[in-house]
């Protein structure tokens, strides 16, 4: 008989679900790479760009926003399936657009599978994993994010040619092939365990849960999740999750977010190359370049989260991550405000300390996020507790990466603007110390919110809510 849990098709169940996580990157990240092309192939202005640009974001959110409960219904593999197809369709048909309205329409599609893949595979991943690698496999998922980032980054400078106005088109192609391997992938694997024991069906879980689990965990684990479906009799679904009881994974679940979006991550994610460019890069191809550092960073460094969540724990991590956030992001506002003092050095000490807020983003709030909001709501209303959480995600991105360039252009102290590429631009150092304070808000916040969940089993989760524990106590008390 096996000892311990099947740890080959665990990591196996989750890198092939984690391709949702490299579609999600990819799709944010090939974009930017795309529009120096289509934009002059259509002969577009820059409104039409924030448009397209934005058409997948508001899919995402209307992916997030409608297929929780949906979830919750027809079962996580069903949804990651329907997901893969729309991923794919939607690649194809934005290579494939005639019109700029075509490529709104069809980055909207592709971006309702973000949306969608944004919360189920996290959730499939963490129903499925046993507890103690739990969170090591839930972050998986987002170092796929950042992979998928960065090989949009790098496929967008492979198809770039300057002489063929058209390659912004291979750039959106290539997305149809992770997603067609998330299908195939998804099809072999199974239903997740908990899933199917919330629709009844205990053999089929049983059978699962004992390919998957240590056989010594699998009854009494099993016995636990049947309790606490048995509680929770009642009607699942929005009136449960904002009931008094939930009132703390709700706050965790949408705050995680807020502050995952407002230390202003996706401004240097989609602008990385223009904020170089104002930090004193002087061309286009050095600005990518330095993007693509980013991306490398953001790959490295999430790498070391996944090795510390389940050894030192959630709220270290998160408590580490966010002071270095402020640090870095002050010293970026200092840096780009004297940047006149620091002259050619400027820049370079620019793009490290960059580099620096990148790799505490990467080692702290980015997984933490989406690794948080799959274990604090009961398995009844996971699917529609975790995708508020991502619903919530998406729309604060929405927010600071429509207002960055205001941001910036509101809080320039006159007579420090920067000229870019011969145009006179803002500067971005308000900015930066905008977001700092929100980081530092978010340490507080966090020494309220942020709950260790570190190797607690997910139904205990919800006994210590009922029993009206604080997040702060989480993991400290015995259960
Ligand atoms: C965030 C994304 C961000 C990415 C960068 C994720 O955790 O949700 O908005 O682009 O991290 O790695």
């Amino acid at each position: 008989m096996r000892n311990g849990y099947n740890q080959s098709l665990v990591w196996g169940i989750a890198v092939i679900a984690a391709m949702g996580g490299l579609l999600f990157g990819f799709d944010t990240g090939v974009i930017s790479g795309a529009i120096p092309y289509f934009q002059p192939y259509f002969a577009i202005d820059d409104s039409m760009i924030e448009s397209i640009t934005t058409a997948g974001l508001v899919g995402a959110i209307l992916g997030a926003l409608f297929c929780g409960r949906v979830t919750d219904r027809v079962g996580r593999r069903s949804v990651i399936l329907v997901a893969a197809v729309i991923f794919c369709g939607g690649a194809l048909w934005s290579g494939w657009a005639a019109t700029p309205v075509q490529l709104i329409v069809a980055r909207l599609f592709l971006g309702i599978a973000i949306g969608i893949a944004s919360f189920v595979v996290p959730l499939y991943i963490a129903e499925i994993s046993p507890a103690r690698m739990r969170g090591r496999l839930v972050s998986m998922f987002q170092l796929m994010v950042t992979i998928g980032i960065l090989v949009s980054y790098l496929s967008d400078l492979f198809f770039a040619d300057n002489a063929d106005m058209e390659c912004w088109r291979p750039m959106f192609y290539v997305g149809a092939i992770p997603a067609i391997i998330l299908f195939v992938g998804m099809w072999f694997l199974p239903e997740s365990p908990a899933w199917l024991l919330s629709k009844g069906r205990e053999e089929a879980c049983r059978a699962i849960m004992n390919r998957i689990e240590d056989p010594a965990v699998v009854e009494t684990s099993m016995a636990r999740t049947l309790e606490e479906l048995r509680r929770d009799k009642e009607q699942a679904g929005w009136r449960e999750v904002l009931k008094p009881w939930l009132r703390n994974a709700l706050i965790i679940g949408v705050g995680i977010m807020f502050f995952q979006q407002f230390v202003g991550i996706n401004t240097i994610m989609y602008y990385c190359p223009k904020i170089f460019l104002m930090a004193g890069f002087g061309d286009n191809i050095s600005a990518i370049w330095a993007s693509v550092g980013v991306g490398v960073v953001n790959v490295l460094f999430t790498v070391v989260s996944i090795y510390f969540v389940d050894r030192i724990g959630r709220r270290r991590l998160y408590f580490i991550g966010m002071a270095g956030i402020v640090i870095s992001l002050v010293a970026l506002a200092a840096c780009f405000g004297f940047n006149a003092l620091l002259g050619e050095a400027g820049r370079w000490v620019a793009i490290v300390l960059v580099f620096v807020y990148i790799a505490f983003f990467a080692i702290s709030i980015g997984p933490l996020g989406w690794l948080i909001i799959t274990e604090v709501f009961p398995l009844k209303v996971r699917g529609l507790g975790s995708s508020i959480g991502s619903l919530s995600c998406w729309v604060f991105n929405g927010i600071v990466t429509f207002t960055f360039f205001k941001i910036v252009r509101m809080l320039t102290v006159p007579g420090t603007e920067i000229v870019v590429q011969g145009e006179t631009a803002g500067n971005p150092a308000g900015a930066f110390l905008f977001y700092a304070v929100i980081a530092l808000l978010g340490i507080l916040w966090g020494y309220f919110y942020v709950p260790e969940t570190k190797g607690v089993p997910l139904d205990k989760i919800e006994q210590y809510w009922r029993q009206g524990g604080t997040p702060r106590r989480l993991g400290k008390t015995e259960l």
